[in-house]
Formats: structure tokens, C-alpha cells, sequence
């Protein structure tokens, strides 16, 4: 087993004018390499705290986080769309690589192909308003890969859609997930029916 990410004994609590809110007691979990992880609970049981707190967002309270090597690379997609509307579908996908300023020719490619292969080649050059709900979402996780980054952690990505829609999609982001060879979180706090 490739252990990246070891957690021991995490709890954090939250502190404001409400008080204390316990928002994680006492969690400990391995995540290796290729995993696949869903964490399933209830709205407020503190699954975005984890992810945020492993992103490095929040500071936790107690416990050890350890990762495998320095630098370990975070990408985060979170719940709602937030593809830019005023950039096209390219300009979203490699905005991680300009930020990192490690733009090259053959990452901008790679970025192109992943697009091509999962069904958005005759929208590269559009604007996200051109999507459909389930299509931007696989924007965003093709945004959030070509960072390369060493885990994936994914809050609620079907959370905004309708219930047919997020079966597809649910489909879809797993086999990008799989066939990319990546190891992800994701977090969701419904699998069946809709209420
Ligand atoms: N910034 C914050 N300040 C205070 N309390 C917070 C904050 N963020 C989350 N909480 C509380 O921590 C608990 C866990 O929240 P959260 O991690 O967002 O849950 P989930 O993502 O599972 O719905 C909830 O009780 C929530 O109200
Ligand atoms: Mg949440």
C-alpha cells in the first residue's frame, strides 16, 4: 500500500458567538494511493470541515494530519459551478496552471485532450452559459486535474443538479476519476432517491 495521507485522531471544534461547536470528534483514516473515498452524512456532520481542513482552509484542533511528501498538491472542487462565465471552457480549465504560473505548451494540450476524450470537445472555445448543469461539473473536475494535483477532495459536486443528472454524472466523474489513475475524497450526504 502507497500511504499519502494519514489522519489521527482529528477533531476540530469551531468557535463564535454561538459558542462551541464540536465539528469533527475524533476521526483517524488512511488514504493510500488510487483510492476512491466517499464520505456520506447527514447536512452538518462536518464533512466539508474535513475537506476544507485537509486543504489547509481551516486550521484543525487536535489530532495529526500527515502527508507523504512536502508541497502535497490539493485540488478542490467545491458544490456549486464556479467556472468563470466571462472565461470559455479552455480559459476555465487551465486558470490553476496560470495561477501556478507553470502554463506550458504540452500541459495546455494535455488540458485539450482530457476535454476532448469526456465529451466537451465542441465546446472548448464556449462559455460555460453554453453547458448543461452536469457538463460544467466535468469542466470543473477537468479544471481541478490539470493542476496534477496528488488528491482530489470533492464537496457535494452533484449537489446543484437534478436527480437524473447527478446519476450520469455521478457515472461519469467516477470513471474520469478511475481511468486518470487519481485518488480522491468525495463527500456527498445523498445517494438515493430524491426527497
Ligand atoms: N466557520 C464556521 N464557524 C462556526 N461553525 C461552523 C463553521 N463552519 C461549519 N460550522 C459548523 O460545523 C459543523 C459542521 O459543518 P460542515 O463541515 O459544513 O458540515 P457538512 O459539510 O457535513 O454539512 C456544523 O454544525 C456547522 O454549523
Ligand atoms: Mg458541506
Amino acid at each position: 500500500m502507497n500511504k499519502i495521507i494519514e489522519i489521527k485522531n482529528l477533531r476540530k471544534y469551531y468557535h463564535d458567538k454561538n459558542g462551541e461547536t464540536l465539528a469533527i470528534d475524533n476521526i483517524s483514516l488512511e488514504i493510500n494511493k488510487g483510492d476512491f473515498i466517499s464520505i456520506i452524512g447527514t447536512s452538518g456532520c462536518g464533512k466539508s470541515t474535513l475537506l476544507s481542513i485537509l486543504a489547509g482552509l481551516e486550521t484543525k484542533s487536535e489530532g495529526i494530519i500527515k502527508y507523504n511528501k512536502k508541497n502535497f498538491k490539493i485540488g478542490y472542487m467545491l458544490q456549486k459551478d464556479s467556472l468563470f462565465p466571462w472565461r470559455t471552457v479552455l480559459e476555465n480549465c487551465l486558470i490553476g496552471l496560470e495561477i501556478e504560473k507553470t502554463i506550458t505548451k504540452e500541459k495546455k494540450e494535455k488540458v485539450i485532450s482530457l476535454l476532448e476524450k469526456y465529451g466537451l470537445k465542441e465546446f472548448i472555445n464556449k462559455y460555460p452559459s453554453s453547458l448543461s448543469g452536469g457538463m460544467k461539473q466535468r469542466v470543473a473536475l477537468i479544471r481541478t486535474l490539470a493542476i496534477n494535483p496528488d488528491i482530489l477532495l470533492l464537496d457535494e459536486p452533484l449537489s446543484a443538479l437534478d436527480y437524473q443528472t447527478r446519476l450520469t454524472l455521478s457515472d461519469d466523474l467516477y470513471k474520469i476519476i478511475k481511468e486518470e489513475k487519481k485518488t480522491a475524497i468525495m463527500v456527498t450526504h445523498d445517494l438515493g432517491e430524491p426527497k
